[in-house]
């Protein structure tokens, strides 16, 4: 698809669901379901990046997920560690920043070491920003915003009349521009607690297709839809 005279949201959100009932509809273990969900988000991510998207952020797994059966949440934490190390040389060329949003209690050490590596390792690269949320849930990254600039009042090190947007925005997990755009696959429309704050004008996208078989022409529709919306932010 031509792209020249498409908008592109700044910030994509993806929230990448279905990969459980796409593996069961064909008879296969849910782990295979996220396998085949990495396999699509590799081609996909670098579809998007080649496009010029400057920020992308992943619903990888939430805090809620933990409540998974262990064998499906032990495959999950393996799979983003065997990611995070095999997929660094592809970021680093496509100059993309990795970084990401969550709480580290209940983390595996070994996913928490591959996390603060790739992150490491790709913090000069800049021409775009992949955001992964994991062990991530919108209303507690306020609760966990919020205690982090009340610390700061106690201390003295900020005033009351001093809290605004700015101070908000760069005491969450990270201080990234807002969402513009939103997909969420499999059909289910629900914001499910994915960057709740950044998410306040983002337009949501909810196609039925599976995340595994999200593929390059699906994301076409995708921008097509976004470039359909009229964004009034409030005003008219
Ligand atoms: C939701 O589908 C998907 C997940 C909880 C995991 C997403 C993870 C990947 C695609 C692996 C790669 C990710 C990164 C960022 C390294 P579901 O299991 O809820 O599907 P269902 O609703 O059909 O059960």
């Amino acid at each position: 698809m031509d792209y020249d005279q498409l908008q592109l949201p700044n910030h994509l959100g993806i929230i990448m669901d279905g990969n459980g009932r796409w593996a069961t509809e064909r008879g296969l273990p849910r782990s295979a379901g996220h396998k085949a969900g990495a396999d699509n988000l590799k081609k996909l991510l670098f579809y998007i990046y080649e496009k010029g998207v400057s920020y992308v952020s992943l619903y990888a797994f939430s805090t809620e997920n933990f409540k998974r059966d262990a064998k499906e949440v032990s495959f999950l934490m393996d799979l983003f560690v065997k990611l995070f190390h095999k997929e660094l040389d592809v970021l680093l060329e496509l100059g993309v920043k990795v970084v990401f949003s969550g709480r580290r209690e209940n983390l595996p050490d070994n996913v928490f070491k591959a996390m603060q590596e790739l992150a490491l390792k790709t913090k000069d690269a800049n021409k775009s920003t992949l955001n992964i949320c994991i062990n991530y849930g919108g209303q507690y990254e306020i609760l966990d915003m919020t205690k982090k600039i009340t610390e700061l009042v106690l201390s003295k090190k900020l005033s009351v009349e001093d809290i605004d947007k700015k101070v908000i925005e760069e005491n969450l997990y990270q201080n990234l521009p807002p969402l513009d755009f939103i997909i969420r696959t499999s059909g289910e429309m629900r914001s499910s607690n994915f960057m709740i704050y950044q998410a306040s004008y983002a337009e949501y996208y909810f196609p039925s297709t599976y995340f595994p078989d999200f593929n390059e022409q699906e994301f076409d529709k995708a921008i097509v839809e976004f470039n359909n919306r009229k964004r009034r932010f409030g005003g008219n």
